[in-house]
Parts: structure tokens; C-alpha cells; sequence
């Protein structure tokens, strides 16, 4: 006997490898159900709070063939298959080398992922992050809130909700984002839906944007994130969401005729937030932030840390942002993100200012920070498990 007609000694016949199957993937934290006798073109549905997924399971005694990849890959295509969010195929002993080219030539995001099980998990020939790490499994069941406020306009309000969300995008969560602002500057800018393609130039993501009157829970099912652009003036914005915010993004400037200005300003809009929710973390951010000297950088950092030092003292969760920490550059991709609206008003442009220049992005590089230190002041991985 050849190697490859070898199984695992906990794999004696096809029925076991099947609840094999099972027992992984409900350790894993997956709900397990077993096909109908005679179901055609899969053996188990796995489902999370998420996904319904098929499993087709081949207990072979050699390696899966080009065929066989390709009847599980039509089923997926056709009426009966289509009610699934994803197929994976599992096997015990590996995948022909044609497979394996085949496989790899798919482009992210595929709708059929295949494994070959070990006796612990199973071993993914492209990763399906949603098995292979417990980021999804056990995410919260409630969607997290944030809202981006300063009771003032031209802060960066709409330009940090959009990139935020492409920043959390990028970690591979999904984003809604809802324009609360009656000037509509979201919805002008990128229509209903930011496309952000991902790193490696494969199929990356898209981001929904909604009007407040078309926001309902079960809107975007698959966000774990609902990000809102608020209205500079309070009162606009639905009191019913701004008690649902988690966390608050509150931009302001670093100028040093306005900071003591500012300093007001945010705690008019720190005072009207608490009013209606007391659970919220409050962040204040530096946006538009121009390279100065140190000695320069040294005065108005700590004009803008003092301005602030009451509202730290009296409330735990109102965090100032150091701008040595986390900070939104000035740049030019920011300011002139929005410049098609005055080209060409009628034809919003679903894309962000994360384009690389260089081989650099700053916009890029501050948003991931921002979403980074907030996450890490919070607590680690707040958005991912519960
Ligand atoms: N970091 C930045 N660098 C350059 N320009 C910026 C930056 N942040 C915002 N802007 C520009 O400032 C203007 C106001 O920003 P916006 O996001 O519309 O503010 P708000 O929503 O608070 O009214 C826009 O023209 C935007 O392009
Ligand atoms: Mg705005």
C-alpha cells in the first residue's frame, strides 16, 4: 500500500471522517447539521451567525481530482446552491497538483474553500479567515456604533467616517456607514458604496452607505460596524442613535488661535453627547495636523492636552488624543478627495484617498493608526470577540 491510500488511524471509514468533520467544526464554534439521505452536492451545513455554509467531505483514497472540484464549484453556481454563502471542501489526503493551480488562480474572495483535515483542524489551502482564526466566531451579536461629532462643520467629520471605515475595512471587517448630515457631503461624495480594493490588487471590499430613514438593525447584515457622520448641529441627529454609539470620534484642529476656542467646543459637544448616552468612549483627534517644529509641536501640544485636562478629570471615558500617539495628517489625497464634486457633481466616486504615492499612503498609515490606538485604549480586540 502506497502512502497515499494510508488514513489517520481516527479516520477508519467515510462515516468517521464525516463526524470528524463535524466535531471540528463545532469546536470551532460552528453550528454542524448533517444533508438530508441523498442530498446532491454537499454533506453538512455549517452555519455561524453570519454564514451558511456547505461541506462537502471526500473520505478518497487518493488525492481530489480537477473533476470533482469542478462538480462541487457548479453545484455552488446553480439555484440550490446559491442559498449558500460559501462551499468548503474537505479531504484527507490533499489535492492534485492541477487542483492546487486551479485553487490558486482564483481570485479573493472565492466561494469554495478546500482543506485537508488534520486530527486537530483543517488545514486551508488559500485561508478562510472566518474558520481559521476565532475573529468572527466570536464576534459580539450587537453591531458596534461609533459616531464621528464635533458640534462644528469643517472639521474633517466626513472625511475621518469614510476613511475610518476604509481603515477597519482594511482589518477585514465590515462597515456600514450612515450619513446623518442633512448637506448629505457622504452621500454626494462616494454614492451609496465605497469600493476599496484590497492590498494584494484582488477583489477587496465594499463599504454601504445609508440615509438615516433607510437605517434599521438588519439593514447590513454582515456589518459589524455601523459608523454615522454626524450633523454639526446636535439636535439634527437621531437621539436613537447617538444613545446606541459606543464609541465617539470627535475631530478637531491644532491651530493656535483656536485651540482654547476649540476647547469650548468640545465641551458643548462632549456636554451633548452625555446628555442622552453615558456608556460612550469619547476620543478627541487631531485632524489636519501640519509638521512643525518640535519646540513649536511642544507648545501647542500641550496648549491642546490642558484644554482638555477638566474634561479627563471629570469623565473616565473621555480620552484626548496625543498627537505624538495618533494624529490625521494634512495631505493633499485628503483634501482633494472630494474635488470630483465640484468637477463633476452628479457622479459620486466610490473610492478613499488610500491610494499609494511613493509607496506611501499617509491617509492610509493615520487611519489604521486611529483605529489601532483606539482598539488598543479600549482593550484589545473589541470588535472581534465578545
Ligand atoms: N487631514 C486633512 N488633510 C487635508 N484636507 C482635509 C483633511 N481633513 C479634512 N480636509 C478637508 O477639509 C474640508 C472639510 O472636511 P469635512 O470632512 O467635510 O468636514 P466636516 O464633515 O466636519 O464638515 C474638506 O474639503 C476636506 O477635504
Ligand atoms: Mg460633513
Amino acid at each position: 500500500m502506497t502512502e497515499s491510500f494510508l488514513n489517520p488511524q481516527y479516520i477508519q471509514d467515510y462515516q468517521h471522517f464525516e463526524q470528524h468533520i463535524t466535531k471540528i467544526f463545532s469546536q470551532a464554534g460552528w453550528k454542524v447539521e448533517t444533508a438530508k439521505n441523498n442530498q446532491p452536492g454537499y454533506d453538512l451545513i455549517v452555519k455561524n451567525d453570519l454564514y451558511t455554509i456547505a461541506v462537502q467531505v471526500k473520505w478518497l483514497k487518493g488525492k481530489v481530482s480537477t473533476p470533482q472540484i469542478l462538480q462541487f464549484s457548479d453545484f455552488l453556481d446553480s439555484e440550490a446552491g446559491k442559498k449558500f454563502d460559501y462551499g468548503f471542501l474537505v479531504t484527507t489526503k490533499g489535492f492534485s497538483n492541477p487542483v492546487l493551480s486551479l485553487i490558486k488562480s482564483w481570485n479573493q474572495p472565492t466561494k469554495m474553500y478546500c482543506g485537508i483535515a488534520s486530527e486537530t483542524k483543517i488545514n486551508w489551502i488559500k485561508p478562510f479567515v472566518h474558520t481559521n482564526s476565532d475573529r468572527y466566531i466570536n464576534r459580539p451579536k450587537n453591531k458596534i456604533y461609533f459616531g464621528i461629532f464635533t458640534c462644528k462643520g469643517g472639521v474633517g467629520k466626513t472625511t475621518l467616517s469614510a476613511h475610518l471605515a476604509g481603515a477597519f475595512v482594511l482589518q477585514e471587517l465590515n462597515v456600514a456607514l450612515i450619513d446623518l448630515d442633512p448637506e448629505q457631503n457622504l452621500l454626494k461624495l462616494v454614492g451609496d458604496g465605497i469600493y476599496l480594493p484590497n492590498n494584494k490588487g484582488g477583489i477587496g471590499h465594499s463599504i454601504e452607505v445609508f440615509k438615516p430613514e433607510e437605517w434599521h438593525e438588519d439593514a447590513a447584515p454582515d456589518a459589524q460596524l455601523v459608523i454615522c457622520d454626524c450633523s454639526p448641529a446636535f439636535e439634527r441627529n437621531p437621539q436613537e442613535l447617538i444613545a446606541k454609539f459606543d464609541y465617539c470620534v470627535i475631530p478637531t484642529t491644532l491651530n493656535p488661535l483656536g485651540i482654547n476656542k476649540h476647547g469650548k467646543v468640545i465641551e458643548d459637544t462632549v456636554q451633548a453627547i452625555r446628555k442622552i448616552n453615558k456608556k460612550t468612549h469619547l476620543f478627541v483627534v487631531v485632524n489636519n495636523y501640519k509638521k512643525t517644529s518640535k519646540s513649536k509641536l511642544s507648545i501647542l501640544r500641550k496648549t491642546y492636552l490642558n484644554a482638555y485636562y477638566d474634561i479627563e478629570q471629570q469623565d473616565e471615558k473621555f480620552h484626548c488624543i496625543d498627537p505624538e500617539q495618533a494624529v490625521i495628517r494634512a495631505s493633499e489625497q485628503l483634501y482633494y478627495w472630494g474635488i470630483h464634486l465640484l468637477e463633476n457633481p452628479d457622479q459620486p466616486r466610490s473610492e478613499l484617498a488610500f491610494n499609494l504615492v511613493g509607496g506611501r499612503c499617509h491617509p492610509r498609515e493615520d487611519f489604521i493608526n486611529l483605529a489601532d490606538y483606539i482598539e488598543t485604549t479600549i482593550g484589545g480586540d473589541i470588535f472581534r470577540t465578545s
